[in-house]
């Protein structure tokens, strides 16, 4: 039998009608705050992520989906080409190619699959989903300003109070400008050369390659020397502390709550300044539910013109498993508000004529679906069918009905029956008890 690919799953009813409901009540909030869709390809130069996410970044070191693109000529010059891991490098290198900085500040947002070869784990997939926002522009149009920060924090506290996810944790930090960081870094690596040896394998080798990343180890015996690191607290420029303080000082006067941590460091080397994630208590080892940051510098490594910006990704597949005590009664939703059972031989033809002109009926097919069945069933079998489906009516099409134009409806539950006109089928099953 050939299965699913490990760390790729399918999604299936009824939960996929869970996922359809985060999708829709996400795009609601992201009208309300102004952002527009964009989508990029799943797929792009492997030089856009080395380059946008970070040759040193576990994300481009070992976790990408690459492959040779060659056609079968000789001439036809291969090119490596990645699965995206993330869109964040994706939607910046749109920003560069249409020339969007033309529109001022982007309010941007995505929704879509992204490919990691990660270990797979609870809440962790080679497949996963994420749904991102981006706002991107010249400095001129605001896109450096804390505000901006501050709405898109406050976006997401809306967004996950919306979708019903409580108990959730902002966790907010600045990891400065590059200058901030360079004498952070430095300044980690003095610290950690006494005392690297003592630590695990990925701590030496990031110590000599990337510092910062040393102060996201998970394992227990290195966190005693992680506690007794510099902070980057103690690192910040004036304009960057300035700019964090206006952060946390709006956020305080809307009543959005956080918690400032200054160990958050972000798996990806493109971010400047603001960095957070939300957390949520059920999602055991993965708990970060969203991430995100400013990345003023990155359309210039991309060799765009200088353009701040600031975004997040949300998992969606950790989304929907904070959620999931909603599932049944999400699902419950989509039970057929009536099916439509023909009686006797050749009826199927004036069944499905009749199911036709129901589904056509919005105002019906917003109630619920409606479900055709087969007139090869015995009218027992019709019954126990759509009591299966949890129908809420039944409606008989035989020959007499198809004469006279009147048909019976009947409740499943209550067993009432009444006989309605063809003209007033959609109207009447509405009004039914
Ligand atoms: P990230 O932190 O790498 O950031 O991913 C964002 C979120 O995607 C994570 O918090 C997590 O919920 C989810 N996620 C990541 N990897 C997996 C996985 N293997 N399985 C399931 N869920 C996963 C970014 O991707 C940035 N592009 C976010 C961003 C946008 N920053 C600025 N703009």
């Amino acid at each position: 039998m050939i299965k699913a690919v490990r760390g790729t799953r399918d999604l299936l009813p009824p939960e996929t009608a869970v996922w359809n409901f985060v999708d829709e009540k996400v795009r609601e909030v992201f009208r309300a705050y102004n952002f527009q869709e964009i989508r990029t390809p799943i797929f792009e130069a492997t030089e856009l992520f080395a380059r946008g996410v970070g040759e040193e970044t576990d994300i481009v070191s070992k976790e990408m989906y690459t492959w040779e693109d060659r056609g079968r000529a000789e001439s036809d010059r291969g090119l490596s080409l990645t699965l995206r891991p993330e869109n964040t490098a994706g939607v910046v290198r749109a920003y560069i190619e249409h020339k969007l900085w033309d529109r001022g500040l982007n309010k941007l947002y995505y929704i879509g699959p992204q490919f990691r070869r990660e270990r797979p784990q609870k809440g962790r997939y080679r497949q996963f989903y994420q749904i991102g926002a981006e706002m991107i522009g010249p400095a001129t149009a605001g896109s450096e300003s804390p505000a901006r920060d501050a709405e898109l924090l406050e976006m997401l506290a809306t967004l996950l109070n919306r979708l019903g996810i409580t108990g959730w944790t902002l966790e907010l930090n600045s990891i400065g400008s590059p200058g901030d960081r360079a004498a952070f870094n430095e300044a980690l690596r003095k610290a950690l050369q006494p005392v690297v040896a003592n630590m695990c394998g990925d701590c030496q080798r990031r110590a000599v390659t990337n510092p910062l990343r040393v102060l996201d180890c998970k394992v227990p015996e290195d966190q005693p020397i992680v506690e007794k690191l510099p902070r980057i607290t103690q690192f910040l420029s004036e304009a960057s502390r300035a700019h964090f303080d206006a952060v946390c000082e709006i956020l305080t006067k809307i009543g959005v709550t956080f918690t400032l941590n200054d160990r958050l460091v972000r798996g990806l080397d493109y971010y400047t300044r603001t960095a957070f994630e939300f957390t949520h208590g059920t999602l055991g080892a993965q708990n970060a539910i969203l991430g995100g940051g400013r990345y003023d510098g990155l359309s210039e490594a991309l060799g765009g013109p200088a353009a701040p910006g600031i975004g997040f990704a949300i998992g969606e597949d950790r989304l929907v498993m904070s959620l999931q005590a909603e599932a049944a009664s999400k699902a419950a939703a989509l039970v057929p508000i009536v099916y439509i059972a023909p009686v006797g031989t050749g009826m199927n033809g004036e069944a499905a004529k009749l199911a036709r002109e129901l589904r056509q009926q919005e105002r019906l097919v917003a109630a619920g679906p409606v479900e055709l069945g087969d007139e090869n069933f015995r009218l027992k079998k019709s019954f126990e069918t759509a009591d299966k489906l949890g129908a809420r009516y039944i409606l008989i099409v035989g020959e007499n009905e198809a004469k006279s134009g009147s048909f019976s409806v009947k409740n499943l539950k209550s067993g009432q029956q009444i006989s309605v006109a063809r003209a007033d089928l959609a109207q009447k099953i509405l009004e039914l008890p």
